[in-house]
């Protein structure tokens, strides 16, 4: 069974002549241990896709199934629990919160799942680790760099090993060895049987993926088959 499973997904903004479609009839299913890149220009609808698979944002139609739960026939809060137990998010504006330090913004979606603080603790200084900034556990986020922050949240994605790992360009603020050792950690999750969506526009990372998703004006315009890697594609989309 798929960890996230999308069917027929469209989204749409404003009404009559300001009417957008961010996204339009998306289907795509990312199977338990898949790491799947989306690439497109900007305004393709990458950031739209992952805010309705983490179930941030509700489709105007189509179905959208986590971990085999319809999201929309969840309530607000079994959504919420859903996300914080199975779903990592690393928003491309990161989001972490100022007034908490990194092993404190990284404990917290652990703490809300109702984790031991000490647990919880434990659990942060690990993630932290994986992602090369165990160091800067103390630190609030306006005392570590763009690169440092970027890797806190990805840190607080990655905690409690949730199946569904979605990364809006997890790597942009990040030099390429480090955006490297990131993917790294991405795909060691991924084959130890976690999903990753992550949305990158450097082909060098898409590498990394099982299968890489094109999108354009909200719709799949192309995709490499399944485990054949990402590599034909990329070439010709040079
Ligand atoms: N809340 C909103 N209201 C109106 N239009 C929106 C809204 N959110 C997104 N859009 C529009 O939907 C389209 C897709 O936006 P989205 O943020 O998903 O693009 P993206 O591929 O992530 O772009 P980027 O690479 O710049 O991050 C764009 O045309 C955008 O202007
Ligand atoms: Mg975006």
């Amino acid at each position: 069974m798929s960890v996230l499973s999308m069917r027929g997904v469209s989204r749409d903004h404003g009404t009559g002549p300001g009417l957008v479609h961010a996204l339009a009839e998306v289907t795509l299913d990312v199977a338990p241990g898949e790491f799947v890149a989306v690439m497109g220009p900007s305004g393709s609808g990458k950031s739209t896709l992952l805010t309705l698979a983490g179930g941030l944002d509700a489709p105007t139609s189509g179905q959208v199934v986590v971990d085999g739960a319809d999201l929309g026939a969840l309530s607000r809060a079994e959504r919420s629990a859903l996300r914080r137990r199975a779903v990592g998010y690393v928003f491309q504006d990161l989001n972490l919160i100022p007034s908490l330090t990194a092993a404190e913004n990284v404990m917290l979606p652990r703490e809300l799942d109702g984790v031991r603080t000490r647990q919880a603790r434990v659990e942060a200084r690990h993630a932290l680790s994986e992602v090369g900034v165990a160091e800067l556990a103390d630190r609030f986020p306006d005392e570590m760099s763009g690169g440092q922050q970027q890797r806190v949240a990805i840190a607080r994605a990655l905690v409690g090993d949730r199946r569904l790992v979605l990364a809006d360009e997890p790597t942009g603020a990040l030099d390429s060895h480090t955006g490297e050792d990131v993917m790294r950690v991405l795909r060691g999750r991924c084959d130890a049987g976690a999903s990753c969506l992550m949305v990158t526009h450097e082909s060098r990372h898409a590498a990394w993926a099982d299968r890489v998703v094109f999108l354009r004006d909200g719709r799949i315009v192309d995709a490499t088959p399944d485990r054949s890697g990402p590599e034909t594609l990329l070439q010709e989309a040079k």
